[in-house]
């Protein structure tokens, strides 16, 4: 399982997560919502070692990267997880399926002859065919979001986290990215945390939900619990209500009308 307790994160002067208690049971899929800069990929990065908490640790089945004594525990601690960046991250100058099995040199013992075929397959499974021998500029934005979700799941992790898995696909390749996180759940029983504004996406897939806001977890709950959320800003969230509790803070941004003066 994973557990995170108190993370405190610090960009120079700005905290940006300030004690955030998650934890997620082995099989579950936690899904994190949260407004736009709140730090949800700032969160997934903690969990898998990229940044580490200035106050407060992540435990993976209780082991804590920031105390693991050598580069083999640590190598230990990653080979665990998938990643998909919210960027992508797909490196221009590698082939398709070069990309998808990069880190499998690092995490498997699998053989690099048969890299290119376990390219084929992971493809298949976010439904591209016959696009191995691309290299990324080649592919449209939902393409290259789905070559990054077939390296996510290629070295057949236990813990998968997607950062914005949807975003960018047109709604029905998003069903076929839930259907694909609900079945690694339930046949792989991977456990997942998923980062999402997609919140038709947060419903189906989700075990649980927890929304991040200023720097805490708000509320946590069924999908069932977010629907009906009594909390005035999980309402205006859920929902996508520029009304409420959460102002948008578009005028911090815009020259003071004394500025202009
Ligand atoms: N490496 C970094 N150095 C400095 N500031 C950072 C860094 N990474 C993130 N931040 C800041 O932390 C805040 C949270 O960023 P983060 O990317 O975690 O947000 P998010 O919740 O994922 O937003 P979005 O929904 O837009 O992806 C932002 O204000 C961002 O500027
Ligand atoms: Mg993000």
């Amino acid at each position: 399982m994973i557990e995170a307790k108190g993370v405190v994160k610090r960009f120079g002067p700005r905290t940006i997560l300030r004690g955030v208690d998650i934890s997620v049971a082995t099989g579950e899929t936690l899904v994190i919502i949260g407004g736009s800069g709140c730090g949800k990929s700032t969160f997934l990065k903690c969990v898998v070692g990229l940044l580490r908490p200035e106050e407060g640790a992540v435990t993976v089945d209780g082991q804590d990267i920031a105390r693991c004594g050598n580069e083999a525990e640590v190598a230990d601690y990653r080979r665990r997880f998938g990643y998909l960046f919210q960027e992508g991250a797909l490196f221009d100058s590698m082939t398709i399926w070069e990309n998808v099995t990069f880190g499998l040199r690092y995490l498997t013992d699998i053989p690099p002859a048969r890299y290119r075929r376990l390219a084929r397959e992971k493809l298949a499974m976010v439904g591209l065919k016959d696009i191995e021998d691309f290299r990324p500029a080649e592919l449209s934005g939902g393409m290259k979001k789905r070559v990054a979700l077939a390296r996510a799941i290629a070295a057949e992790p236990s813990y998968i986290l997607y950062d914005e898995p949807t975003t960018g696909l047109d709604p029905i390749m998003s069903d076929v990215i839930n259907d694909l996180i609900l079945d690694l759940q339930k046949q792989l029983k991977v456990t997942s945390i998923v980062v999402t504004h997609d919140m038709k996406s947060a419903y189906k897939i989700a075990s649980r939900i927890a929304m991040l806001h200023e720097g805490r977890v708000l509320g946590q709950g069924s999908s069932d619990d977010f629907k009906a959320s009594a909390d005035p800003r999980i309402h205006q969230f859920v929902n996508g209500l520029s009304q409420g509790p959460i102002k948008m803070k578009l005028k911090d941004y815009e020259p003071d009308a004394a500025e202009g003066a």
